[in-house]
């Protein structure tokens, strides 16, 4: 028997010769058996999808069922077939020539001695979409098989608005949108009561040059306190997302007719002097008092005693900014004061 490895049109007439062998020997073909001259790849049929950020398993399997153990596992990118995502050889994950993007990330799980080749692929980003090919090559033969991969990437939490419609009446605008969705979400408006509402208005998408896509919706609705709205955007049951307005137009409360509004502002007006009116008295007459118990003199009625006070104070004035340095006076008291309070104090005993 020849065994070439490789070009496959040239061993088509010995493969049918090896498959008539064995059918007529009836081997039953069990796991773990050595390698046959030639196996075949299963892989699914269809695209497989998976969410960013989760791990996923492209699945290959050869066939018949063996150990393939001995043999090379080879997975790579369609566009990339120099570097692969990993290879497997000599009995063990080889660290080059391999895509440094999957390193760490990638690992062969589903039992090799069951012939299980299939690539797990974690902490999936949408740069890893695309096609895969899994090879398996032995001593005598090798096999190729692609599989699809589409990653889904959930967009942003939907931001929704409530603007004028033109044209009037009762009704009002409600814009919803989200950004970062792949592929296109599926957008859908529905009442409170979680019927869907039918919006004949296009939906408006564009996209990044990552290609996710950001999705903009607005439908026309009669404004309501109390009537939510909601718009979700969705890929699948576990990549949604939902938002929710009430479909009326926000009035500031400052909107108070003509006259009203002026004499409002005037009453307004009024009633801050009267406060900072009394607030001043209380204040002063609060400083008075400490003044009069830093002096230790009750006697207020005699103005000559009130016109050196007044005199004294602008010492303290003096002596605080020409010395710094604490009056006597103050000393006694074990008070301090500046030039500020002392301002106050003059104003309040002269007056
Ligand atoms: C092969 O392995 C993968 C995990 O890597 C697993 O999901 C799959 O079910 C296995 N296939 C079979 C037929 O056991
Ligand atoms: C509603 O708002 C969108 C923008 O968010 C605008 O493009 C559209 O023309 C508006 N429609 C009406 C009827 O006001
Ligand atoms: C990815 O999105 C497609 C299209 O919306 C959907 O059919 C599929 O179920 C999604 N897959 C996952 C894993 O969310």
């Amino acid at each position: 028997m020849f065994t070439t490895v490789g070009n496959r049109d040239t061993m088509h007439l010995g493969m049918c010769l090896r498959v008539l062998i064995l059918s007529a020997l009836t081997v039953p073909i069990r796991a773990a058996q050595p390698a046959p001259e030639t196996f075949t790849l299963t892989v699914p049929d269809g695209p497989i999808s998976t969410l960013s950020g989760s791990s996923v398993s492209l699945l290959c399997q050869v066939s018949p069922l063996f150990n393939v153990e001995p043999l090379e596992v080879r997975w790579y990118h369609s566009s990339n077939s120099h570097s692969p995502a990993l290879l497997y050889k000599d009995h063990k994950i080889q660290e080059a020539p391999v895509d440094p993007r999957y390193r760490g990330r990638v690992s062969l799980t589903g039992g090799m001695e069951r012939g299980n080749v299939s690539l797990t692929l974690e902490r999936v980003t949408l740069e890893d979409r695309g096609e895969y090919v899994c090879q398996v090559t032995s001593k005598q033969w090798y096999e190729k098989a692609s599989v699809f991969l589409t990653v889904n990437v959930t967009g942003s939490e939907p931001v929704l608005s409530v603007a004028e419609a033109r044209g009037g009446g009762d009704q009002v605008n409600v814009t919803c949108s989200s950004e970062g969705w792949s592929p296109q979400p599926k957008l859908t408006w529905r009442n409170k009561e979680g019927t869907e509402i039918r919006n004949e208005q296009e939906v408006l998408k564009t996209s990044d040059p990552q290609g996710l896509v950001s999705v903009s919706s607005w439908l026309l609705y009669a404004s309501s306190y109390s009537n939510w709205l909601a718009c979700t955007f969705s890929l699948s049951e576990e990549a949604k997302r939902e938002g929710r307005i009430l479909p009326h137009i926000y009035t500031a409360p400052t909107a108070v007719p003509g006259v009203y509004k002026e004499a409002f502002i005037v009453t307004l007006i009024l009633s801050l002097v009267i406060i900072c009116a009394l607030f001043s008295v209380i204040l002063c007459k609060r400083r008075g008092s400490m003044w009069s118990s830093s002096q230790k003199s009750r006697n207020h009625s005699d103005q000559a005693e009130l016109e050196q006070r007044a005199a004294e104070t602008e010492n303290l004035i003096e002596g605080a900014e020409n010395t710094g340095q604490t009056p006597t006076e103050q000393r006694a008291a074990g008070k301090e004061f500046n030039k500020e309070e002392a301002k106050n104090l003059i104003k309040c005993n002269v007056h």
